[in-house]
C-alpha cells in the first residue's frame, strides 16, 4: 500500500488515501534490505575509523559519527557539505583524480591525503571505496584510515635505514652480510676493494663458490661455530689467493651472519719486520756484550801465551803448544771483532769517500780471489756522490758480499758491482726501521747464483744464520755488513729469486762538503699526470703489487692488476683500453715478463711495455732476457722514478717497436 495521510487544519490526521496493492513480497525484500543496513550500519558506527557512502556524483548519504567527531563537525553537516573541505589542500587534485579515475573504470578508489583533525593538525589518512550496484543506483562504500603514526615509524625507519647504510658504506672496515645458505646478502663498499671482486659478482652468491679456498678453512670453521653457538667469533687469517691477512669478527643474527674485516697485511708485515729488527737489536746487545767481555779474555790469553813463549826459548815443544794458543786466540778475536761490528760496537774511522776509487781499487783483488769461474764486472756511475764511511770496513763488506756471491755460484757465473746515486723517499723510508729519507750513494753487488728462499731471507742478517756447511760459512758475514751499514746511518736490502741470483745493495748516506740537503721530496717533487690512462699491474708479489698501485694512482693512472702472465694475457684480452703494460720480470707460473711482454706484442702491437725487477738493471739485461733498448725499472723505486720511466715508455712506444729491443 502507498498512502499519504491528510491533515485537517488542527493538525490531526483526518483521513489517508492511497492506493492499494498486492506487496507482500515486495515489502518482506524491503525490510531484509533495511535489517541489513542498520546491520551495516551498526559496524559502520563501531569501528575507529571514517566510513561513509556517497553515490557517483559525490553526493554524500551517510558518514559515522567516529567521522564526525574526528572532524570536530556534526554527521548532518558533513552529509551535507561533504568532507572534501577536510582534506590537505595539496592532496586534493591528486585524490580528485584518483576518485575520478575510480569512478570512469569502476575500480576501487584508493589514495592518501591528510585530512584535518580537530584539534587543528593534519593527519596522513588511506582511504579507499568500492562501488557497489543497488536498485536505487550505484553507491560508493568508503572508509579512510589514519595512517599517521605509521607513516612517521616508516619514516623514521627508512631514515635509520639510510643512515645505517651510509655508516656501512663510509666505514673503513669490510663488511658482508651472508644469510643461512651462506648467501652474500650484503656488502658495503670496502669490502670490494680488500676482496677484490665487484658486489655485481658476489651478491646473491655463495661465499664457498666465490671463495672456493676458504672451503674448510679457518674462515668457514668460524664462520659456522659462529651461527650455531649464536656467539661472537674473532679470529685472524689468511687468505692465500689474494695473499692477504685479515683480521675478522664475525656477529651471528637471526638471518645469517655479519662479518667485519680489515686488510692487515701491511701491518702484519711492519711488525714482523719490527719484530725482525728488535731481535736482530737485542741479539747485537748481548753478542756485543759477550764480545766485549771475551776480547778482555783474549786479551789475557794472548798476553800470557806471549809470556809464556819468551821463558821457554826457542825449537822447545813447548813453544809450538804456546803458538797454538795465540794462533786460537787471534781467531777468536777476529771473530769477537766481528761480532763487535754487527752489534754497531766497533770504533769506525769514517772519511770522505769516493765509492768509485774504492771499487776500482778492489777489483783485481776480488777478480784474483773468487777465481777464474766467476766473471767480474764492474758499472760506475758518473758524477757519483761522496759519501761520509770508514774504508776499511767497506771493502771488508765488499769482500764478505763478493764471498757469499762466489759461494752461490759453485759451478761459475757472473758477479757486477755498481754503484750509483739514489735518493729514498718518505714512502720508502716509512716501510723501513731506522731509515731517514734523503740521498744515498749506492753500492750494488749482484750474483747469478742459486738465490736465498723466502724463509732464509728473513734470517739471513742474525749473527750465525748459515746455510753453508761446517767449517765453510760463520753466519757473520751478513750480520757484519749489516751492522756496520747501519752504523754508517745507511740502509741494506737485499733481493733474491731463487735459481736467478741476489742482489744486495748497501746505501750510504751522501756527504757534500757542507753536509746538507734537502729532503727527498721537496728534492724530487713529482708533477706528472697519468690522466687516468689504464696501467695493466703484473707483479706476483701482493705487497709490491699493492704499493706499485698506490704509486701509480698517485700518478694519475687507472690500474688494473695480474698477479701472473696468464691472467695479465687475459686481461689485455678482456680490456681493449690498457695503455700500458707493466710488468715484473721475474714471476712464477712459467711465464716470465719478458715473454708475456712478446706475447702482449703479438695481441697489440704499439702497446708500451715497462719492466721491473729487483735485480739492478745491468744485472737483468743480461741475464733476464731483456733486450738492450728495453725499459727497466730496478727496484726499489721511487715514485719520481716511476713517473720518469712511464713518460719514456710512452715516448718509445710511440716510436719504436719493441721486438727489435728484446731477444
Ligand atoms: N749471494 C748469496 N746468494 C745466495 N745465498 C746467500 C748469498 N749471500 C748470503 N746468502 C745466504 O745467507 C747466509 C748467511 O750469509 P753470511 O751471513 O754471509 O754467512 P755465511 O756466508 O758464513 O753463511 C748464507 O749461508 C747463505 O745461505
Ligand atoms: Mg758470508
Amino acid at each position: 500500500m502507498v498512502g499519504e495521510a491528510v491533515w485537517n487544519d488542527q493538525g490531526q490526521i483526518e483521513a489517508a488515501q492511497g492506493a492499494v496493492q498486492d506487496i507482500d513480497k515486495h515489502k518482506a525484500v524491503q525490510k531484509e534490505i533495511e535489517s541489513s543496513r542498520e546491520e551495516w550500519q551498526l559496524l559502520a558506527e563501531s569501528v575507529p575509523m571514517i566510513v561513509w557512502t556517497t553515490n557517483s556524483l559525490g553526493r554524500m548519504s551517510y558518514v559515522n559519527q567516529f567521522a564526525a567527531g574526528y572532524m570536530g563537525s556534526n554527521a548532518r553537516q558533513l552529509i551535507q557539505e561533504g568532507w572534501w573541505q577536510y582534506v590537505h589542500p595539496d592532496d586534493k587534485p591528486n585524490a580528485k583524480a584518483i576518485w575520478k579515475a575510480a569512478l570512469m573504470t569502476v575500480q576501487p578508489f584508493l589514495a592518501e591525503f591528510r585530512v584535518l583533525c580537530h584539534d587543528g593538525t593534519w593527519r596522513w589518512h588511506l582511504a579507499r571505496a568500492v562501488r557497489v550496484d543497488a536498485s536505487q543506483g550505484a553507491q560508493w562504500y568508503g572508509t579512510a584510515m589514519d595512517i599517521q603514526d605509521f607513516k612517521e615509524a616508516q619514516e623514521t625507519g627508512s631514515q635509520l635505514a639510510n643512515r645505517l647504510v651510509e655508516t656501512m658504506e663510509s666505514v673503513a672496515d669490510a663488511i658482508f652480510v651472508l644469510n643461512h645458505h651462506w648467501i652474500f646478502t650484503y656488502m658495503n663498499r670496502q669490502c670490494e676493494t680488500v676482496l677484490e671482486r665487484k658486489r655485481e659478482e658476489l651478491l646473491s652468491r655463495c661465499v664457498w663458490d666465490e671463495f672456493p679456498q676458504a672451503r674448510g678453512s679457518k674462515f668457514q670453521l668460524e664462520y659456522e661455530r659462529c651461527v650455531k653457538e649464536h656467539a661472537t667469533v674473532r679470529f685472524d687469517a689468511e687468505y692465500a689467493p689474494l695473499k692477504k691477512h685479515f683480521e675478522v669478527s664475525a656477529y651471528p643474527h637471526q638471518g645469517g651472519v655479519i662479518v667485519y674485516f680489515r686488510d692487515v697485511t701491511t701491518q702484519k708485515r711492519l711488525t714482523e719486520q719490527l719484530q725482525q729488527a728488535q731481535r736482530i737489536d737485542a741479539l747485537g746487545k748481548l753478542t756485543g756484550g759477550v764480545a766485549h767481555d771475551f776480547n778482555n779474555l783474549l786479551t789475557v790469553i794472548l798476553g800470557n801465551a806471549e809470556i809464556l813463549a819468551e821463558q821457554f826459548g826457542a825449537s822447545t815443544q813447548e813453544q809450538a803448544l804456546t803458538q797454538m794458543i795465540s794462533s786460537a786466540a787471534q781467531r777468536g778475536a777476529e771473530m769477537t771483532q766481528r761480532l763487535l761490528t754487527f752489534a754497531r760496537r766497533q770504533s769506525l774511522e769514517p772519511q770522505v769517500l769516493e765509492l768509485n776509487t774504492l771499487v776500482k781499487e778492489m777489483t783485481p783483488l776480488l777478480r784474483r780471489s773468487l777465481g777464474q769461474q766467476i766473471w767480474v764486472e764492474t758499472i760506475y756511475c758518473d758524477g757519483l756522490w761522496p759519501t761520509l764511511v770508514d774504508p776499511g770496513q767497506l771493502e771488508m763488506a765488499l769482500l764478505n758480499l763478493a764471498i757469499n756471491a762466489r759461494d752461490a755460484m759453485p759451478s761459475g757465473g757472473r758477479l757486477l758491482i755498481e754503484t750509483s746515486n739514489t735518493v729514498l723517499d718518505e714512502d720508502y723510508a716509512a716501510q723501513h726501521m731506522d731509515l731517514q729519507a734523503g740521498p744515498y750513494v749506492m753500492l750494488a753487488v749482484s750474483d747469478t747464483g742459486q738465490g736465498i728462499s723466502k724463509e732464509n731471507l728473513a734470517r739471513v742478517f742474525e749473527p750465525f744464520f748459515t746455510t753453508k756447511e761446517q767449517g765453510k760459512g760463520t753466519g757473520l758475514g751478513l750480520p757484519t755488513v749489516y751492522g756496520f751499514v747501519k752504523q754508517s746511518r745507511g740502509h741494506v736490502a737485499i733481493y733474491s729469486e731463487i735459481n736467478q741470483g741476489t742482489t744486495v745493495k748497501i746505501y750510504l748516506p751522501r756527504c757534500l762538503e757542507n753536509d746538507r740537503y734537502t729532503p727527498a721530496s721537496a728534492m724530487h717533487e713529482v708533477h706528472h699526470d697519468g690522466q687516468g690512462r689504464l696501467v695493466l699491474l703484473v707483479e706476483d708479489d701482493a705487497q709490491v703489487r699493492q704499493i706499485s698501485r698506490r704509486q701509480l694512482e698517485t700518478l694519475g693512472y687507472a690500474v688494473i692488476e695480474a698477479e701472473n702472465s696468464r691472467q695479465a694475457l687475459h686481461q689485455l684480452v678482456c680490456q681493449p683500453d690498457i695503455a700500458l703494460l707493466f710488468t715484473d720480470v721475474v714471476m712464477p707460473g712459467g711465464m716470465s715478463g719478458s715473454e708475456l711482454a712478446h706475447q702482449a706484442r703479438t695481441l697489440r702491437p704499439d702497446l708500451p711495455v715497462l719492466f721491473a725487477s729487483g735485480y739492478t738493471g745491468h744485472a737483468m739485461v743480461h741475464h733476464g732476457g731483456l733486450g738492450a733498448g728495453a725499459l727497466l725499472l730496478p727496484k726499489p723505486y721511487l715514485r719520481s722514478q716511476l713517473a720518469e720511466k712511464l713518460v719514456q715508455a710512452f715516448k718509445s712506444a710511440a716510436t719504436s717497436d719493441l721486438d727489435s729491443s728484446l731477444s
